[in-house]
């Protein structure tokens, strides 16, 4: 037990008929408050994978026996090189062959991945059945789990198919991290740092500062860390849900960190990995259109480094390394017309959306790639 547990926060989305809360603390799964007030339904389908659901089904299901008359769970193989068709398809077989009808509630319990293909699946069953997020990871508890993005893979690209589609509740229990692999923490850690140079340098310092608290495990740091980090997702996702503009600055380093995915083949780097390495390269990006100095990629590097994450891109081709991130980038969901668009650090604490010449997007991937 740890010796100062965190007190249980709550950070709200403003979205209309669409808003709902996060709950944030230790000790949630098993906590009745946790599942109190959702939609009423006579099932459940607690959507997971074959990691988590040893771990912490077992919890969740007896905290959610007071509210449904059936629980069913549907239990997908681990791993992003799974969140395809064929894998989302398992859970419209469970939710048919169990006859769910078009109330019943959907618990994605796991990481990012399985919170993504659960959502879209409560998008697009019978039209449209609520779910929750009840996200494992460091990651989902900072970033998947909040503001409606769900999606599946394709294999020329991530997340290309998929759904705007809002949780009604997202219940972060941090207790469960402390079951995570270090590898998973650091992924998990890139998705924290990423919300400091896009919107708050106050919160980047208090990273730095904080990093051996948060590589620890200690609860009242991820506690500040999944808070905050919600809080700013919340403040953005508020403005533009369906990222007409604003809501592109969430994915800094993402861009680069796409084609990493994409270009190795899903699930050979992690996301957090990919996204920690692509705002390395996304820094050096701002650094040569004039934005931020050369002490601020150094400073961004070293705290990237401290979190455990590579600093430099795996060189996907021998033949003409760039011209293949370029093409993988080409494909990303922000390109207008293929031509490539990038979150820079527009100065810091400040993020921009723009194009950059693809001479110096070709110097900064040969300067970055190992
Ligand atoms: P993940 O879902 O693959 O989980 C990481 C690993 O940890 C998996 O092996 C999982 O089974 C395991 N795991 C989960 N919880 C655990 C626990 N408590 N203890 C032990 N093991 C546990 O990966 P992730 O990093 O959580 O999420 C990455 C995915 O999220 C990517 O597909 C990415 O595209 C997506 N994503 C989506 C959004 C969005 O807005 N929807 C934002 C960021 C990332
Ligand atoms: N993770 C990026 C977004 O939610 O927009």
């Amino acid at each position: 037990m740890d010796k100062h547990p965190s007190p249980i926060e709550t950070v709200a989305i403003a979205l209309g008929d669409r808003s709902y809360d996060i709950h944030i603390g230790s000790g949630l799964l098993s906590s009745p408050a946790s599942w109190t007030g959702l939609p009423k339904a006579q099932a459940a389908m607690i959507v997971t994978n074959d990691t988590v659901a040893p771990l912490y089904e077992a919890a969740l299901r007896t905290a959610l026996a007071p509210h449904y008359k059936q629980i069913h769970t549907v239990v997908l193989p681990d791993g992003e090189a799974h969140k395809d068709w064929q894998t989302l398809n398992l859970i419209f077989d469970a939710l048919l062959a169990n006859g769910c009808d078009r109330k019943t509630v959907l618990f994605a319990l796991g990481g990012g991945v399985v919170g993504d293909m659960t959502g879209f699946a409560a998008a697009s069953y019978m039209r449209g059945v609520p779910f929750v997020q009840v996200p494992t990871t460091l990651l989902s508890q900072v970033d998947s789990s909040v503001g409606g993005k769900t999606a599946i893979n394709h294999p020329l690209g991530k997340n290309m198919i998929g759904a705007f589609y809002q949780p009604v509740r997202v219940v972060c229990d941090l207790d469960t991290l402390k079951t995570l692999p270090e590898r998973e923490l650091s992924a998990g850690l890139a998705e924290v740092i990423k919300y400091g140079p896009i919107a708050d340098m106050d919160f980047l310092a208090w990273i730095e500062l904080n990093i051996g608290a948060l590589m620890a495990r200690e609860t009242p740091a991820l506690a500040h860390a999944v808070k905050r980090s919600c809080e700013i997702k919340a403040w953005v996702v508020g403005q533009d849900e369906r990222e007409s503009g604003l809501r592109a600055i969430l994915n800094f380093g993402h861009t680069f960190g796409h084609a990493i995915e994409a270009g190795l083949g899903f699930g050979v780097w992690l996301h957090g990995e990919a996204v920690g390495c692509g705002m390395v390269m996304a820094a050096e990006l701002s650094q040569r259109l004039g934005k931020v100095d050369a002490a601020f990629v150094t400073r961004f590097k070293a705290l990237i480094e401290r979190a455990g994450l590579p600093l430099r891109g795996p060189v996907l081709s021998s033949a003409d390394n760039a011209l293949d991130y370029i093409e993988h980038m080409r494909l990303d969901k922000k390109a207008v017309g293929g031509d490539i668009q990038f979150v820079v650090i527009d100065g810091p604490g400040q993020a921009a959306v723009q194009g950059a010449p693809d001479a110096t997007v070709r110097e900064v991937i040969d300067a970055c790639c190992a």
